[in-house]
């Protein structure tokens, strides 16, 4: 089987990159990944490009119109058929979403679409939520609000906090965007 040629966009620990990274080397694994791109230069997930010899390509957002430009050219190079936003903290204009030629993939620690945009795990105990967990959606223009491909639930401890909570949906995203990779793709 040719593997999907795959980009991941990170801008912070990178996690779910190394989650996926390791998931690409499985022979069940639809995806290949060939490119890594941060908008912040000190993103501690770019290490795993070193360690792994991902090619890594860093852009600030600052100039969003230059740097989603200079992206489109980049992926169209390294035919990239597959962007997964993992921890990418940074909004993707809609005329990016429209040019780009493929699909575009976004992981939320919430049970879409409950809790968009940031701080979720704060907002879901402040609510006191009996349940939370991950989504992974396909990327549409209006912030995480595409269409969903697969979530993970799980119960709210009676004594949860933001950080034990964010450390569980963690360990559920990381096998929820290779679940939802195998769903689209196999
Ligand atoms: C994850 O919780 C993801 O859902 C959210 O940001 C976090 C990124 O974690 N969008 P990591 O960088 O993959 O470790």
């Amino acid at each position: 089987m040719n593997k999907i040629n795959t980009a991941v966009f990170i801008s912070g620990k990178g996690s779910n990159l190394k989650n996926l990274i390791k998931f690409s080397f499985k022979k069940k694994s639809p995806i290949k990944i060939t490119l890594i791109y941060s908008n912040k230069q000190n993103a501690k997930g770019l290490t795993f490009a070193k360690q792994y010899k991902i090619k890594k390509k860093i852009h600030s957002f600052r100039n969003k119109k230059k740097t989603e430009k200079i992206l489109l050219l980049t992926l169209k190079k390294n035919k990239i058929k597959l962007i997964c936003l993992a921890g990418f903290m940074k909004i993707l204009s809609k005329e990016f979403i429209k040019k780009f030629n493929g699909k575009i993939l976004n992981i939320h620690p919430s049970l879409l679409p409950k809790y968009k945009g940031l701080n979720t795990h704060k907002k879901i105990l402040d609510n006191k939520e009996k349940f939370s967990g991950c989504t992974v959606h396909y990327v549409s223009p209006s912030l995480d609000s595409g269409k969903i491909i697969l979530q993970r639930k799980i119960k709210i401890n009676k004594d949860e906090t933001y950080k034990s909570l964010a450390k569980r949906v963690l360990k559920e995203e990381h096998k929820l965007y290779p679940e939802a990779l195998k769903k689209i793709f196999n």
